[in-house]
């Protein structure tokens, strides 16, 4: 059964860009309520750990420098079916590929720098959401 949670990172190149109003307004627009929410910047090692599951592709390396060059916003969000609605709001890896009116193809500049992270499962969505907030920073 689909949780209601999912985690996003509204990451480097948006956050620079002055975006996170705008990505912030498209995510509530589409009826996701914020239960936790952190603006802050990943480690080397942290961003290295979060993205443990991609070690062996290529482009792992440059995606943990990238995500640790600067702050992001971490959020919970909920609304039902979370993970595949969200998947659906940020649209493809690619903006290139990124359908109309998905926050990546509004915002994202390139396949690194696609200004937002959205869990692929409610494992991960749990996973990733624990990995940056503790239970008592979660308001739902
Ligand atoms: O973020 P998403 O789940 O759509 O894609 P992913 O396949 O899980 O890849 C994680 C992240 O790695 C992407 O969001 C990109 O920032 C980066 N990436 C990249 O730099 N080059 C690729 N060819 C694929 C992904
Ligand atoms: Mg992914």
């Amino acid at each position: 059964m689909a949780t209601n949670r999912t985690f996003t990172m509204i990451k480097p190149d948006a956050v620079e860009k002055n975006y996170i109003g705008g990505i912030l307004k498209m995510i509530n627009d589409a009826g996701f309520k914020i239960v936790a929410m952190k603006y802050t910047k990943l480690s080397k090692e942290s961003a290295g750990a979060f993205y443990e599951v991609h070690k062996e592709r290529p482009f792992y390396g440059e995606l943990v420098e990238y995500m640790s060059s600067g702050p992001i916003v971490a959020a919970i969000l909920e609304k039902e079916n979370a993970v595949e609605e969200f998947r659906k709001l940020i649209g493809a890896t690619n903006p290139a590929d990124a359908a109309e009116g998905t926050i990546r193809k509004v915002y994202a500049k390139s396949i690194q720098a696609n200004a937002v992270h959205g869990s692929d499962s409610d494992e991960n969505a749990k996973i990733e959401g624990d990995f940056h907030f503790k239970a008592n920073e979660i308001f739902a």
